[in-house]
């Protein structure tokens, strides 16, 4: 097993990784030392597949679990669900020393950690993230909340969780698609933190793809730190957390003009970083190399790399950056590269030379732009 702490003051925590985790739930709990009574958040499609065992190691504890499922989807991030949680824990009468356990993607993470953070004003919670993305990115961090009608984690709090328990096992399960799309994030860290990371992806990606147990607790572990470190240094993000967000402004951009449907996030995120590889190469001098680097991982990772947007999407795609709260003046602030492994954020670049890149036509005519033909 590996452990990645979580240096956050009196909010630290660690991240465990490695095989076989789920049932040591219990005494890891129990270490903490909570209340009797909690309960397990799961959703319909988690919960069948691994909420028996997350109970029966709770129960071999000693505690006293009620499960609460729901629905799978982005679309259980609302107060409606929110609220039935809330009720669940209060006919279960978990009181202030009582905890939360979020098991599933970051769906349940975020919706869970929320419920945690607002019951009683605020009780301890556990994560014990699913998917890959969850647990290579949202459950590390502390950032919990809901989607609003007007846009995507509009009501939140920062909510630290007591202990993150990422065991590789539960992996297996995961549809493929959505395991490559936690890849996404993963390159991300090479990107933007680490670039021997990187490396190790280059050579390692067929065995990641395999998720040959080895690698991928490596790939994880090491995420965890790149994330840990970050938010170690800015946990609400008034600065560095930015570049947590390098492929995002246009990845974000994306799944909002295709209505959160087409895209994974990590696709998007995976078109996003291309964009930003090539902006990076414009404006900041990072060597095309590099870029061509970034875009055959995430190919190879079996990411899309290009999307071809019509004039209509285009426009969409402006208006949707243009709603994002780090446009200023028409311009729009990206976390850019100036190699692999170091990035720079705040960086404003005007709108139009984004779309260029996206346009095939208008790339055509551009200096040189390979942009997305
Ligand atoms: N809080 C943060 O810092 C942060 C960061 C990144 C993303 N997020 C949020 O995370 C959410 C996306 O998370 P996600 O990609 O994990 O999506 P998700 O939670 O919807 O999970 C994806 C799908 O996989 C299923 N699933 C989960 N684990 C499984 C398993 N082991 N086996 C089989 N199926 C499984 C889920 O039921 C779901 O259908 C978004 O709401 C996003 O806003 C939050
Ligand atoms: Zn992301």
């Amino acid at each position: 097993m590996r452990v990645v702490p979580v240096s956050l003051g009196e909010r630290s925590y660690k991240i465990l990784v490695g095989g076989g985790l789920l049932d040591r739930l219990g005494r890891e709990c129990a270490r903490l030392g909570p209340g009797r009574r909690c309960a397990v958040i799961t959703d319909s499609n988690v919960g069948p597949l691994h909420g028996a065992r997350a109970m029966e190691s709770l129960r071999a504890a000693g505690f006293d679990p009620v499960l609460v499922t729901i629905p799978a989807g982005e679309r259980s991030k609302r107060w409606q669900v929110v609220a039935r949680c809330h009720d669940e824990l209060a006919k279960a009468r978990l009181e202030r020393r009582s905890f939360v356990v979020a098991l599933g993607g970051g769906v349940v993470g975020d919706l869970a950690g929320f419920v945690a953070a607002t019951y009683l004003r605020g009780v301890a919670f556990v994560q014990v993230p699913t998917t890959l993305l969850a647990q290579v990115d949202s459950s590390v961090g502390g950032k919990v909340g809901i989607n609003l009608k007007a846009g995507k984690n509009l009501v939140g709090a920062f909510h630290q969780p007591r202990l993150v328990l990422c065991d590789l096992d539960v992996l297996g399960t995961l549809p493929a698609r959505e395991f490559q799309s936690g890849i996404a994030e993963v390159i991300k860290y090479g990107v933007i933190a680490d670039a021997a990371m990187f490396r190790r992806l280059e050579r390692g990606m067929p065995r990641l793809l395999a998720r040959d147990a080895a690698e991928l607790a490596w790939v994880v572990a090491r995420s965890c730190a790149v994330k840990a470190w970050v938010v170690g240094q800015d946990e609400t993000e008034s600065g560095l957390r930015a570049i947590l967000n390098f492929g995002h402004t246009v990845g974000h951009a994306l799944e909002a003009i295709s209505a959160y449907g087409k895209w994974l996030h990590g696709e998007a995120i995976s078109v996003g970083q291309v964009v930003a590889s090539q902006l990076s190469v414009a404006t900041q001098g990072m060597p095309q190399a590099d870029a061509d680097r970034v875009r055959a991982l995430l190919q190879r990772a079996g990411l899309p790399v290009e999307t071809r947007l019509a004039n209509a999407q285009a426009t969409r795609l402006a208006a949707a950056m243009q709603l994002d709260k780090k446009v200023v003046g028409g311009e729009v602030r990206f976390v850019l590269a100036r190699r692999i492994g170091e990035v720079t954020w705040g960086q404003a670049v005007p709108i139009d030379r984004v779309l260029e890149l996206m346009l095939p036509s208008r790339a055509d005519a551009g200096a040189g732009a390979t942009g997305l033909e």
